[in-house]
């Protein structure tokens, strides 16, 4: 976070889920899910700066985002974020919030949670709300599901609907774990998530020690291993239904990658790399399918 007087610019890393074990349905609709959701060096960047009362939002693209894809501005993920902060803690000031996005909309990717979570991390040092990390998270999880994994920030475990997130790698330095390289790609085709979920089946889902062992393999930075137990409960209904994901994710596959997947409800797949070199073999084996190179980012 880089703060200059008044004005805040957070960074919102984009998300992969490594692993998305559907358990069920529950009875207030949502799907109980088991995840490890992982961070990335592809990020949109956040600017705040304060106002005499109003939230207002503006927006530019990076390379490759569709702006059209983004709602309408009263729905905007970072605009509900800044307005329930401003009730529930009886602000007075407004915040002007600028967001260059980098991350494709609706990608599956956690752009729009990421943005909230930006949101909510830089009002609370602008407005001078001095809310601590667990707070941060239960406001984030008001307003979607991947909001507080994203507040959390590093590598985590996500239980419940997404309410209940746990540090992987807590105490852990950043040299100590060596994550890997991704090749990101995006079909720009849109997946609406409550859809994706109503298709969802119960089937199989992988043995708790695949959780342990993805663990240790982000840790030691062993692609290949974490490669062999990527899931995503959700792939199969995707793949049905949207042919474009998985031509992009038969286009990774080609292009050399180690294993690939689905991340979370679509339309972006990932796939692992041994190194920075085989990504950017992979990126030039896409033909024209938009993708991107990053690094897994395990520690905050
Ligand atoms: O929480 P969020 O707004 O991101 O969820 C969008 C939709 O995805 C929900 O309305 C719900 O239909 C579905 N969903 C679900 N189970 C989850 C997360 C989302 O069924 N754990």
């Amino acid at each position: 976070m880089d703060t200059t007087g008044s004005v805040i610019t957070v960074e919102a890393l984009a998300k992969v889920n490594l692993t998305l074990e559907v358990l069920g349905k529950r009875p207030d609709g949502y799907h109980a899910l088991r995840s490890v959701v992982m961070p990335v060096s592809l990020a949109d960047t956040v600017t705040l700066s304060r106002t005499g009362g109003l939230v207002a939002l503006s927006v530019s693209a990076g390379e490759g985002v569709n702006l059209t894809h983004l709602g309408p501005v009263e729905r905007n993920l970072a605009v509900r974020a800044a307005r329930l902060m401003q009730t529930r803690y009886r602000v007075g000031a407004g915040a002007r919030i600028h967001i260059h996005k980098r991350i494709p909309i609706g990608g599956g990717l956690g752009g729009g949670s990421a943005d909230a979570a930006a949101v909510i991390r830089g009002l609370n040092s602008l407005w001078g709300l001095g809310l601590p990390r667990g707070e941060m998270m239960e406001l984030g999880a008001e307003l979607g599901s991947d909001v507080p994994a994203l507040a959390h920030g590093g590598a985590v475990l996500m239980e419940g609907r997404g309410e209940y997130v746990t540090g992987l790698f807590e105490g852990v330095a950043a040299e100590d774990c060596k994550g890997f390289w991704l090749v990101i790609a995006n079909p720009g085709v849109m997946c609406p998530t409550g859809e994706v979920f109503k298709r969802w089946k119960p089937g199989l889902t992988p043995a708790p020690h695949f959780l342990h062992n993805m663990r240790s393999f982000v840790r030691g930075g062993q692609a290949e291993a974490a490669a062999g137990i990527l899931f995503n409960g959700l792939q199969v209904g995707v793949f049905e239904r949207y042919p474009e994901v998985a031509g992009a994710a038969a286009r990774l596959r080609s292009a050399g990658c180690l294993g690939c997947l689905l991340s979370g409800s679509g339309a972006s797949v990932f796939g692992l790399v041994r190194d920075e070199a085989h990504g950017q073999e992979v990126l030039c084996g896409l033909d024209g399918l938009w993708g991107v190179l990053v690094r897994t980012c395990p520690v905050v």
